[in-house]
Protein backbone atom coordinates (compact mmCIF):
# COMPACT_ATOMS: atom_id res chain seq x y z
CA UNK A 1 0.00 0.00 0.00
CA UNK A 2 1.42 3.19 -0.87
CA UNK A 3 -0.23 6.86 -0.12
CA UNK A 4 0.08 9.49 -2.38
CA UNK A 5 -0.94 13.20 -3.17
CA UNK A 6 -4.15 13.26 -5.38
CA UNK A 7 -3.09 14.44 -9.34
CA UNK A 8 -5.32 15.18 -11.58
CA UNK A 9 -4.72 12.24 -13.64
CA UNK A 10 -6.59 10.28 -11.03
CA UNK A 11 -9.26 12.38 -10.47
CA UNK A 12 -11.83 10.15 -12.12
CA UNK A 13 -10.83 7.11 -10.01
CA UNK A 14 -10.73 9.21 -7.31
CA UNK A 15 -14.43 10.41 -7.79
CA UNK A 16 -15.96 7.14 -8.42
CA UNK A 17 -15.06 6.18 -5.25
CA UNK A 18 -15.94 9.47 -3.20
CA UNK A 19 -19.15 8.71 -5.56
CA UNK A 20 -19.63 5.12 -3.92
CA UNK A 21 -18.66 5.98 -0.12
CA UNK A 22 -21.04 8.98 -0.44
CA UNK A 23 -24.07 6.22 -0.76
CA UNK A 24 -22.54 3.85 1.37
CA UNK A 25 -20.13 4.87 3.91
CA UNK A 26 -21.80 8.48 4.83
CA UNK A 27 -25.45 7.41 4.87
CA UNK A 28 -25.81 8.70 7.89
CA UNK A 29 -26.70 11.80 6.28
CA UNK A 30 -29.80 12.40 4.59
CA UNK A 31 -30.45 10.88 0.95
CA UNK A 32 -31.12 14.74 -0.52
CA UNK A 33 -27.83 16.14 1.63
CA UNK A 34 -25.61 13.12 -0.21
CA UNK A 35 -27.17 14.48 -3.49
CA UNK A 36 -26.63 18.23 -2.81
CA UNK A 37 -22.56 17.51 -2.20
CA UNK A 38 -21.85 15.34 -4.60
CA UNK A 39 -23.74 17.96 -7.61
CA UNK A 40 -22.58 21.22 -5.94
CA UNK A 41 -20.19 21.62 -2.99
CA UNK A 42 -18.23 18.41 -3.32
CA UNK A 43 -18.72 17.96 -7.42
CA UNK A 44 -16.07 16.82 -9.59
CA UNK A 45 -15.54 20.26 -11.15
CA UNK A 46 -15.67 21.64 -8.06
CA UNK A 47 -12.10 19.25 -7.01
CA UNK A 48 -10.76 19.77 -9.68
CA UNK A 49 -10.93 23.53 -9.08
CA UNK A 50 -9.02 22.95 -5.14
CA UNK A 51 -6.67 20.97 -7.11
CA UNK A 52 -5.52 23.40 -9.44
CA UNK A 53 -5.62 25.86 -6.38
CA UNK A 54 -4.28 23.64 -4.03
CA UNK A 55 -7.00 24.77 -2.09
CA UNK A 56 -7.46 21.58 -0.40
CA UNK A 57 -5.13 18.71 0.08
CA UNK A 58 -6.01 14.93 -1.25
CA UNK A 59 -3.92 12.36 -0.22
CA UNK A 60 -5.02 8.50 -1.76
CA UNK A 61 -4.64 4.96 -0.41
CA UNK A 62 -3.20 2.37 -3.77
CA UNK A 63 -2.58 -0.88 -3.26
CA UNK A 64 -1.45 -2.36 -7.03
CA UNK A 65 -2.60 0.80 -9.04
CA UNK A 66 -6.21 0.84 -7.65
CA UNK A 67 -7.52 3.38 -4.94
CA UNK A 68 -8.65 1.42 -2.16
CA UNK A 69 -9.19 4.86 0.12
CA UNK A 70 -8.65 8.65 0.86
CA UNK A 71 -8.18 11.65 3.07
CA UNK A 72 -9.50 15.29 2.11
CA UNK A 73 -8.32 18.33 4.68
CA UNK A 74 -7.49 21.47 4.33
CA UNK A 75 -3.89 23.43 3.97
CA UNK A 76 -4.65 24.51 7.88
CA UNK A 77 -5.59 28.05 9.09
CA UNK A 78 -4.46 29.24 12.45
CA UNK A 79 -2.56 26.28 13.20
CA UNK A 80 -5.52 23.82 12.64
CA UNK A 81 -5.74 21.59 10.05
CA UNK A 82 -9.15 20.33 9.49
CA UNK A 83 -10.07 16.73 8.05
CA UNK A 84 -13.77 16.58 5.86
CA UNK A 85 -13.42 13.39 4.82
CA UNK A 86 -11.76 9.97 5.37
CA UNK A 87 -12.88 6.82 3.80
CA UNK A 88 -11.68 3.46 2.68
CA UNK A 89 -13.30 1.05 0.60
CA UNK A 90 -15.87 -1.38 2.25
CA UNK A 91 -13.56 -4.50 1.26
CA UNK A 92 -10.40 -2.93 2.40
CA UNK A 93 -11.08 -1.81 6.17
CA UNK A 94 -9.95 -2.58 9.14
CA UNK A 95 -6.62 -3.19 7.72
CA UNK A 96 -4.85 0.39 9.18
CA UNK A 97 -5.48 1.98 6.07
CA UNK A 98 -7.53 4.65 7.53
CA UNK A 99 -5.07 5.16 10.08
CA UNK A 100 -1.84 5.81 7.50
CA UNK A 101 -3.97 8.29 5.92
CA UNK A 102 -4.71 10.25 9.05
CA UNK A 103 -0.95 10.15 9.18
CA UNK A 104 -0.65 11.30 6.26
CA UNK A 105 -2.75 14.07 6.76
CA UNK A 106 -1.29 15.05 10.11
CA UNK A 107 2.59 14.70 8.88
CA UNK A 108 1.50 17.23 6.47
CA UNK A 109 -0.01 19.61 8.06
CA UNK A 110 2.80 19.87 10.76
CA UNK A 111 5.24 20.93 7.89
CA UNK A 112 2.57 23.94 7.76
CA UNK A 113 3.16 24.63 11.70
CA UNK A 114 -0.20 23.33 12.46
CA UNK A 115 -0.79 22.44 16.43
CA UNK A 116 -3.88 21.09 16.34
CA UNK A 117 -5.72 18.17 14.14
CA UNK A 118 -9.40 18.82 14.10
CA UNK A 119 -12.49 16.88 12.21
CA UNK A 120 -16.72 15.86 13.17
CA UNK A 121 -17.43 12.45 13.43
CA UNK A 122 -20.47 10.65 14.22
CA UNK A 123 -20.84 8.37 17.21
CA UNK A 124 -20.52 5.12 15.31
CA UNK A 125 -17.11 6.05 13.89
CA UNK A 126 -16.00 8.01 17.10
CA UNK A 127 -13.72 4.72 18.47
CA UNK A 128 -11.73 4.33 15.66
CA UNK A 129 -10.82 8.38 16.06
CA UNK A 130 -10.21 7.72 19.31
CA UNK A 131 -7.37 4.79 19.03
CA UNK A 132 -5.67 7.39 17.01
CA UNK A 133 -5.76 9.68 19.89
CA UNK A 134 -8.65 12.04 19.36
CA UNK A 135 -10.53 13.16 21.85
CA UNK A 136 -14.41 14.51 21.65
CA UNK A 137 -13.93 18.03 22.91
CA UNK A 138 -18.12 18.70 22.31
CA UNK A 139 -20.82 18.17 20.18
CA UNK A 140 -23.98 19.76 18.12
CA UNK A 141 -27.35 17.84 18.06
CA UNK A 142 -28.00 20.60 15.22
CA UNK A 143 -24.41 21.62 13.31
CA UNK A 144 -23.73 21.81 9.85
CA UNK A 145 -26.46 20.95 7.68
CA UNK A 146 -28.45 20.71 10.71
CA UNK A 147 -26.29 17.15 11.97
CA UNK A 148 -24.63 15.95 14.84
CA UNK A 149 -21.24 16.66 14.81
CA UNK A 150 -19.04 15.12 17.27
CA UNK A 151 -16.10 17.32 17.59
CA UNK A 152 -13.10 15.74 17.77
CA UNK A 153 -9.01 16.96 18.37
CA UNK A 154 -5.55 16.02 18.69
CA UNK A 155 -3.18 18.49 19.64
CA UNK A 156 -0.09 18.33 17.73
CA UNK A 157 1.90 20.93 19.43
CA UNK A 158 2.26 24.85 20.46
CA UNK A 159 0.51 27.29 18.68
CA UNK A 160 3.70 28.34 16.42
CA UNK A 161 3.04 32.42 16.11
CA UNK A 162 5.89 32.79 13.36
CA UNK A 163 2.34 31.38 11.07
CA UNK A 164 1.41 34.78 11.53
CA UNK A 165 4.73 36.81 11.24
CA UNK A 166 4.16 39.47 8.34
CA UNK A 167 6.56 38.90 5.33
CA UNK A 168 8.34 42.08 3.84
CA UNK A 169 7.64 42.30 0.08
CA UNK A 170 9.81 43.89 -2.05
CA UNK A 171 8.07 46.04 -4.17
C1 LIG B 1 -14.05 4.75 9.54
C2 LIG B 1 -13.02 4.26 8.51
C3 LIG B 1 -12.39 5.46 7.82
C4 LIG B 1 -11.94 3.47 9.28
O1 LIG B 1 -10.91 3.08 8.36
P1 LIG B 1 -10.14 1.69 8.49
O2 LIG B 1 -9.05 1.65 7.48
O3 LIG B 1 -11.14 0.59 8.47
O4 LIG B 1 -9.55 1.82 9.98
P2 LIG B 1 -8.23 1.13 10.56
O5 LIG B 1 -8.07 -0.23 9.98
O6 LIG B 1 -7.09 2.06 10.43
O7 LIG B 1 -8.68 1.01 12.09
C5 LIG B 1 -7.86 1.39 13.20
C6 LIG B 1 -8.50 0.83 14.45
O8 LIG B 1 -9.83 1.35 14.59
C7 LIG B 1 -10.79 0.28 14.62
N1 LIG B 1 -11.97 0.70 13.88
C8 LIG B 1 -12.08 0.97 12.57
N2 LIG B 1 -13.33 1.37 12.28
C9 LIG B 1 -14.02 1.33 13.43
C10 LIG B 1 -15.38 1.65 13.77
N3 LIG B 1 -16.28 2.07 12.86
N4 LIG B 1 -15.75 1.50 15.07
C11 LIG B 1 -14.86 1.08 16.01
N5 LIG B 1 -13.55 0.79 15.75
C12 LIG B 1 -13.16 0.91 14.47
C13 LIG B 1 -10.09 -0.88 13.94
O9 LIG B 1 -10.65 -2.12 14.34
C14 LIG B 1 -8.67 -0.69 14.41
O10 LIG B 1 -8.57 -1.15 15.75
P3 LIG B 1 -7.27 -1.99 16.25
O11 LIG B 1 -6.09 -1.03 16.09
O12 LIG B 1 -7.57 -2.31 17.66
O13 LIG B 1 -7.15 -3.17 15.35
C15 LIG B 1 -13.68 3.29 7.48
O14 LIG B 1 -14.39 2.30 8.18
C16 LIG B 1 -14.64 3.98 6.52
O15 LIG B 1 -14.25 4.44 5.46
N6 LIG B 1 -15.95 4.02 6.87
C17 LIG B 1 -16.97 4.63 6.02
C18 LIG B 1 -16.81 6.12 5.90
C19 LIG B 1 -16.73 6.82 7.25
O16 LIG B 1 -17.48 6.54 8.18
N7 LIG B 1 -15.77 7.76 7.35
C20 LIG B 1 -15.59 8.57 8.53
C21 LIG B 1 -16.53 9.73 8.48
S1 LIG B 1 -16.37 10.78 9.91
Amino acid sequence: MVIQELQLEYLDDFYLLFEDLMHEGYANFPVELREYFLARDYSKKNIMLWLERNFRKIFLAMVDGEIVGFIVGDNTYGGVGFVSWLGIKPNMRKRGIGTQLLKAYEDYIITLGAHLLELYASDDVKPFYEKYGMHEIGRRNNGYFGQKNVIMDKPLGQWNSDNIRIVEHNS
